[in-house]
């Protein structure tokens, strides 16, 4: 990842950012604002929930947003969406997002991430099947416009395991 762009916790300040980063991405969930807002308003909120954000300059260039849930005694975790801008693709943006989402829900005792991608998204399967992800199933035609199965994945964070954010190397 280039060494202008750092990632950080996402404040209420970021709103109009991310609301328009995240209209310029087809494949974004395209949440309302106040959905943003709840996520990024924590600590207290349940879920927990976490936005990290890229920075280049003054300018947002990605987002991911991860929560955890409490359910019959184990924290479950879940990847909910990951967006870089077209400009800032490919240069290792979107894994180092994701690798800080898996740290932070660790951090909160998750067992394990979950994910559904598009079938079509190859880039983004690429992505999670590179920091760990493995395929667990699919469910068709869960998404419209356009159409598409989903996959989905999940990444095991067994205590010990190693950390994909640890692993990242020093900027280039
Ligand atoms: C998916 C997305 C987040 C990837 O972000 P990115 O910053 O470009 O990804 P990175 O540069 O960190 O790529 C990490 C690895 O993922 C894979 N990858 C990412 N984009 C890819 C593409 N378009 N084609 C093939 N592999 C791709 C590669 O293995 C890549 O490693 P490499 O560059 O060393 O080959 C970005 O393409 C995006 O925002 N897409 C639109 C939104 C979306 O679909 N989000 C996912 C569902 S919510």
């Amino acid at each position: 990842m280039p060494y202008e762009v750092s990632i950080r916790l996402a404040g209420l300040e970021d709103m109009d950012a991310i609301v328009l980063l995240d209209r310029t991405l087809d494949t974004l969930p395209h949440w309302p604002a106040a959905e943003y807002r709840t996520a990024i308003a924590g600590p207290g909120a349940s879920p927990l929930r976490c936005v990290f954000v890229a920075e280049f300059g003054c300018r947002i260039v990605g987002l991911a947003v991860g929560r955890v849930d409490h359910i019959a005694g184990e924290r479950s975790g879940e990847l909910e969406s990951v967006g870089v801008a077209l400009a800032a693709q490919r240069q290792g943006v979107g894994r180092e997002l994701c690798s800080n989402v898996i740290s932070w829900c660790r951090s909160q005792g998750a067992s394990h991430l979950d994910l559904e991608v598009r079938s079509q998204s190859a880039g983004a399967v690429a992505l999670y099947e590179g920091l760990g992800f493995v395929t667990e199933g699919k469910r068709r035609n869960y998404y419209r416009d356009p159409a598409d199965d989903a996959i989905l994945m999940r990444l095991d964070l067994k205590p010990g395991q190693a950390d994909p954010a640890a692993q990242a190397g020093p900027p280039a």
